[in-house]
């Protein structure tokens, strides 16, 4: 086991081409850290070059004590495993499991005694002497892990462990892993597409776009606190609802007026910080479906916000209710018995105490720098 340090690394495939920039983190020994982005931001690339499966541009990859820019993928005593599972087909269960453990001559009888100790973690004793070719695709991910696990690397390595199974496997094995985590402790760096999987596993989320890190932090931090739009953007589902415009003075107070004309209240905390600091300046509140609802409760400052209904989507426990008006679409989570219906007109509130907002320029959240200030 052991921490992972990457300092300004940078991956340049052609001339000027940045895959990945000034990337550093400091990824702690039993930490499970989870990168996250759109498709190309360098996620991959910048797993592949922690394994030495890619040439380091620039930068420095420190793991454990030892700085391992040039250590061969073997000396780095890691174990990786992507989304298209490596087994070896001609070779049994227990043979792709001890393959690793052969090749280093360790004895037969500690071989046998790790293969039926993490198989049996693992759930699949029953498999052993099966060929690859026999096992469904979570048996065989199953397999695939087991391999990684047998040789009790220094960190795990995943690429899109779970996105070639179909979505209830996906499930089980996620909860899988966790518990593996919580029993092995092995530091593990974990790529995926998927908000749950990130959400669920990760002690801290990397959040990259177009090579550059955007934000580290535990996933709540990274819900409740997003340092810019595109990270509150990209985390949640449905994804948080943008409304440009710009804040005014309002009686003793100050309010957001939207560009499409709604004038939303702001708390007194808010007043504080963006008027008159940020008079006059494009500005971008960002709310979450769940903090706009059908009734306001008593006690609290909401915006009022009127638009037509464009679609009800029921999900049984609840509703995402999709709303139109001058400033664009939005979705809101309500309970199943809101009365909204498709086509007629509606009106929201908006629980202002939760809105966030943006710089309509830089983009970037006015009160995490506020926050991180105070
Ligand atoms: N061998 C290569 N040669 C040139 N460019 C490459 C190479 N491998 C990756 N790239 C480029 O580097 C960037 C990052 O790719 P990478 O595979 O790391 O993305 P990713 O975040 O893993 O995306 P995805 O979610 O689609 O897997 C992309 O623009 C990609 O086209
Ligand atoms: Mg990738």
């Amino acid at each position: 086991m052991a921490e992972i340090v990457l300092k300004d690394v940078c991956k340049v495939f052609e001339k000027n081409q940045y895959a990945v920039s000034d990337f550093s983190l400091r990824i702690r020994d039993g930490e499970f850290v989870v990168f996250v982005g759109p498709s190309g931001c360098g996620k991959s690339t910048t797993l592949r070059m922690i394994a030495g499966l890619e040439d380091i541009s620039k930068g420095e990859l420190w793991i454990g004590d030892e700085l391992c820019n040039y250590a061969e993928p073997g000396e780095r005593d890691l174990s990786m495993v992507f989304q298209n599972y490596a087994l070896y087909p001609q070779m049994s269960v227990y043979d792709n499991m001890a393959f690793s453990l052969s090749v280093r001559k360790v004895p037969k009888k500690e071989i046998r005694r790790r293969v039926e100790e993490t198989a049996e973690m693992l759930g699949i004793s029953n498999l052993l002497n099966r060929r690859p070719s026999a096992l469904s695709g979570g048996q065989k991910q199953r397999v695939a892990i087991g391999s990684a696990i047998m040789r009790k690397p220094k960190a795990f390595l995943m690429d899109e462990p779970l996105s070639n199974l179909d979505a209830k496997l996906r499930t089980h094995m996620r909860v899988e892993l966790a518990d593996l985590h919580h029993k092995l402790g092995i530091t593990t760096i974990y790529v995926t597409h998927d908000q749950t999987e990130a959400m669920t596993l990760a002690d801290r989320i990397v959040v990259m776009k177009a090579g550059y890190i955007q934000q580290v932090a535990t996933p709540i931090d990274l819900y409740n606190h997003p340092t810019n739009m595109f990270v509150a953007g990209f985390i949640g589902s449905p994804a948080m609802n943008f409304l440009r415009g710009q804040v005014k003075r309002a009686g003793k107070g100050a309010a957001f007026l939207t560009e499409g004309g709604e004038i939303f209240p702001l708390t007194e905390d808010q007043a504080h910080v963006l008027w008159p600091q940020h008079d006059n300046r494009a500005l971008v509140l960002g709310i979450r479906p769940e903090d706009i609802c059908a009734a306001p409760a008593r006690g609290k400052v909401y915006g009022e916000m009127k638009g037509t209904v464009t679609a009800c989507e029921s999900l049984g426990n609840e509703a995402i209710v999709h709303l139109e008006n001058e400033d664009g679409e939005f979705a809101a989570r309500l309970d199943p018995d809101h009365g909204a219906r498709a086509g007629e007109q509606a009106t929201l509130y908006l629980n202002m105490a939760n809105a966030h907002f943006f710089d309509g320029e830089t983009e970037q959240n006015l009160f995490y720098q506020w926050r991180n200030e105070a």
